[in-house]
């Protein structure tokens, strides 16, 4: 029996069009799992779902998970259409580098609703009655290192990060009584759209730097997909509450 086995379970991955989330979507379907895949852009959610194993079992939703009454009805229809669910993986997010005076309430209240308002407000939507599997299930967010190392220019995106991961601590605690297990996992720099726009991206000098920050070099998306099917899996049973931190050794160092 393969312990990472996700036969029979139902997966809502958002972030689906792209990067983490995409390969999220393509690494567990080749574990079985049917996949609800959420994210705006239609085409490229397409792309994905016809990267899957079997793609016509998994459901795409083009959704702006900033906007709480669509997410909702989303929500609703999936209860009515394919049923509970086993679990969430929560990779939408947006980025930035930029030093704290250009830092206004405005892009506070983006990265904010983004990267951790609406992981909060999918899980609360999924665990009304109907949402989530009676048995238990496995809610990740896709946290960051930089929720718990610093970087220049990197505050608005790391206290959006460390709240995402504050928040799953907590959560872990008060859905443990209903078996659903809530991890958060934290990547270094993986090769990605979102990565490949970063500022460091655009200058080799920098990019160098930034890849010899990671002893293993820098990630890919398999590396951190891998590290969500474990902990969708019955493998991680006994594990909530975690950072799982998939780096290349960036925090140790
Ligand atoms: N790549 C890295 O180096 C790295 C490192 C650490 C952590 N992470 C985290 O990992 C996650 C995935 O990153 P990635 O590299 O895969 O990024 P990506 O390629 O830029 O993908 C981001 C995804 O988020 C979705 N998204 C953003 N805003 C949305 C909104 N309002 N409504 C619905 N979907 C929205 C995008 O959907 P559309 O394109 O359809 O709009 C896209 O599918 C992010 O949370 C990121 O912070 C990434």
């Amino acid at each position: 029996m393969n312990p990472f086995d996700l036969s029979g379970k139902k997966i809502v991955v958002t972030g689906a069009s792209s990067g983490i989330g995409r390969q999220c979507c393509i690494s567990c379907s080749q574990m079985n799992a049917q996949i609800i895949l959420i994210g705006r852009d239609t085409k490229r959610l397409q792309e994905t779902k016809s990267q899957m194993v079997n793609p016509d079992y998994h459901a795409m939703y083009s959704v702006d998970i900033n906007d709480t009454e669509i997410l909702e009805q989303t929500v609703n229809e999936i209860k009515d259409k394919i049923g509970s669910v086993d679990g969430i993986i929560h990779c939408a997010g947006i980025s930035t580098t930029l030093p704290i005076k250009l830092v206004t309430n405005t892009k506070m209240e983006e990265f904010f609703k983004t990267n951790v308002f609406s992981a909060f407000h999918l899980t609360k939507l999924l665990l009304k009655p109907g949402g989530f599997n009676k048995i238990g299930g496995s809610i990740i967010f896709m946290s960051s290192v930089m929720s718990v190392v610093g970087e220049s220019g990197k505050s608005l995106y790391s206290m959006t990060k460390g709240a995402l991961l504050s928040g799953a601590r907590s959560l872990a605690i008060e859905l443990s009584r209903k078996k659903i297990r809530v991890n958060c996992i934290s990547p270094g720099v993986v090769i990605s759209p979102m990565s490949a726009n970063a500022i460091y991206s655009q200058d080799p000098e920098m990019l160098e730097r930034v890849t010899n920050m990671h002893p293993l070099g820098l990630g890919n998306v398999t590396d951190v997909a891998n590290g969500c099917v474990y902990l969708l899996s019955d493998a991680s049973k006994w594990v909530t509450g975690t950072n799982l931190v998939i780096d290349g050794g960036y925090v140790a160092k």
